[in-house]
């Protein structure tokens, strides 16, 4: 898969792009990854890529021309274009995995107060990482680079995914390794006793218990097992 990261920083990703596994999946030949600058395509004789807002009001706003000509550059029929933006679907899981299906991304990254509207007609969907708002979508797009890269068949032994947070609906377990003592705080028997059935359903029932805890959204249209509901009544 590709990933094409338009921006007006593309020193921001130097560390992101050559650190850990995001680095080997590149080296693997798995994904590759770019970030293209857009102040390389304004036809501005300053190189500006930001004007005044019409109508008044505070900051700069993100010329068509520089971004839609870099955008033009990069894109083919088998592109998906997403703008970063705090007025964007939240960001999860479920849209990583949809987004990994893909042969190519575009994203494409906001700085200054915003972008000139008319560059939306462009994109095919506005996402957001949360409600919260930074002073770019640089971090917005590394978050998404990321977490769509690490499910990319080979990034990572599939069997990782498996009791990941949110694969099943549930927050996961808390793992533990040595030592079996640190200061008094002990890993729980079970762990250790190398039976494999109470240790899955030790690990669902903490899944299960931690979810209820501190994400009692993520179980509310949930459709509980005899086996969880059991669980949960102990
Ligand atoms: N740009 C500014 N804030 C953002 C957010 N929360 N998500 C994505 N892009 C952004």
């Amino acid at each position: 898969m590709k990933i094409t990261i338009l921006t007006l920083f593309p020193e921001m990703f130097e560390g992101f792009l050559t650190t850990s596994i995001i680095k080997k999946a590149r080296l693997k030949g798995l994904a590759e990854i770019e970030a293209i600058d857009i102040r390389e395509f304004t036809d501005d004789k300053h190189n500006r890529v930001d004007e005044y807002p019409f109508g008044g009001g505070q900051g700069m706003i993100m010329k068509c021309q520089p971004v839609l000509d870099c955008l033009k550059s990069v894109r083919t029929p088998q592109s998906r274009v997403l703008l970063m933006g705090p007025t964007g679907q939240q960001f999860n899981q479920a849209k990583a995995r949809e987004l990994v299906k893909q042969d190519h991304l575009i994203l494409l990254c906001g700085h200054y107060e915003g972008f000139d509207a008319r560059i939306r007609a462009y994109v095919d969907e506005e996402i957001s990482i949360g409600d919260y708002v930074l002073t770019g979508g640089e971090l917005a797009s590394m978050v998404i680079t990321d977490a769509v890269t690490r499910l990319v068949p080979g990034v990572i032994t599939e069997e990782s995914h498996l009791d990941e947070s949110f694969e099943n609906g549930l927050l996961e377990y808390p793992q533990y390794t040595r030592p079996v003592d640190y200061e008094g705080h002990t890993v729980p028997e079970v762990l250790l006793s190398g039976h494999h059935e109470n240790i899955r359903k030790f690990r669902l029932k903490e899944s299960l218990r931690l979810t209820l805890r501190v994400r009692p959204d993520l179980l509310e249209n949930r459709n509980f097992t005899r086996e969880e509901r059991k669980l949960l009544d102990e």
